[in-house]
């Protein structure tokens, strides 16, 4: 069977985003939206065939936030790959990419901050200040200008899938919102934009991170209930590369509160830098089923 490849129609403007949905719209289309800040990769396409495979029209955005970035130099060099970015969206499915400047985005008069609660306060919260503030902002925005009926996060960055399932149902935001799993490299690193700024052996020593992951999740399936264990599975791996270590803590996956024992589902997450690269991830672990 011949599948026509999807046309992906680029807007930059809110304006030519209204009309590029209502016109799928007016065709009895349901609209999903992937939000991205670019620099796509296969963990992002993956997203995008979750939306295409689900609606009928996938917008994605492209938009690197500045207002998420808590360090300049991460904002400078964060990977700017827009002709690919396109190319890749077509080809998982998007039909829509939204590509706007600053000023769309933050029109002059711009005043608002979503600020989430408790739950974005530690972890990514403590290490990356103001960085789900301007998160949640623009995330907020996003969803009003697409209007979309589903939208899909990763769940390589659980605190912010976490904090975007908060702010829509205290905002009262009428997307649905799907988490998608964590896609990975054939040895276990998990995608991420800023992979491509690692030098070979950058790239090799930060396959600790996944490799402790792993240790600590077979600890668990094998009834390991104790949360220093477990994050010691991790920072063991971490040490053996002298990665400089932000937290690796396990957190109720809820209230991403810490927890002292798996006694409930809960997040394991890490986050560390492999030379200036600052890399997170994470796995879900649940009790271990106790067999009488
Ligand atoms: P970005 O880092 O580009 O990620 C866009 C989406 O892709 C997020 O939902 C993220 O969790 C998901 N993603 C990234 N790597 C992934 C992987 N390896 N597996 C599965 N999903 C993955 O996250 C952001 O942009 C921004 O904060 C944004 C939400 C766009 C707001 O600016």
């Amino acid at each position: 069977m011949l599948v026509p490849s999807s046309t992906l129609t680029v807007v930059r403007t809110a304006t030519e985003l209204r009309r590029a949905v209502d016109s799928a719209r007016a065709l009895g289309q349901r609209v999903g939206f992937v939000p991205t800040m670019g620099a796509l990769h296969a963990g992002h396409a993956t997203l995008i065939q979750a939306a295409a495979a689900d609606l009928d029209a996938v917008v994605v955005s492209i938009f690197v936030n500045p207002t998420q970035f808590n360090d300049a130099s991460d904002l400078k060099n964060y990977p700017r790959t827009e002709a690919l970015d396109f190319e890749i969206a077509r080809q998982a499915g998007a039909t829509i990419a939204f590509a706007p400047s600053c000023d769309e985005i933050y029109p002059d008069g711009f005043a608002t901050t979503v600020r989430p609660g408790a739950i974005a306060e530690l972890l990514e919260g403590e290490h990356r200040p103001g960085h789900f503030d301007g998160m949640a902002t623009v995330v907020a925005r996003l969803l009003g200008l697409v209007r979309a009926d589903v939208a899909y996060f990763g769940r390589k960055d659980a605190q912010q899938l976490a904090i975007v399932e908060q702010i829509t149902r205290d905002l009262a935001i009428p997307t649905e919102i799907r988490g998608v799993d964590t896609v990975r490299e054939d040895d276990g690193l998990a995608m991420s934009s800023r992979n491509r700024r690692l030098d070979r052996a950058g790239r090799r020593r930060a396959l600790a991170i996944s490799r402790g992951l792993f240790a600590a999740q077979r600890l668990a399936d094998g009834g390991e209930r104790s949360a220093r264990t477990l994050e010691a599975a991790v920072l063991g791996e971490l040490a053996v590369q002298h990665l400089p270590v932000d937290y690796v803590s396990l957190v109720d996956a809820s209230t991403f509160r810490p927890v002292d024992a798996l006694d409930r589902p809960c997040v394991l997450a890490v986050a560390c830098h492999v030379g200036d690269v600052r890399l997170i991830d994470n796995v879900r672990l649940e009790p271990a089923l106790v067999v009488a």
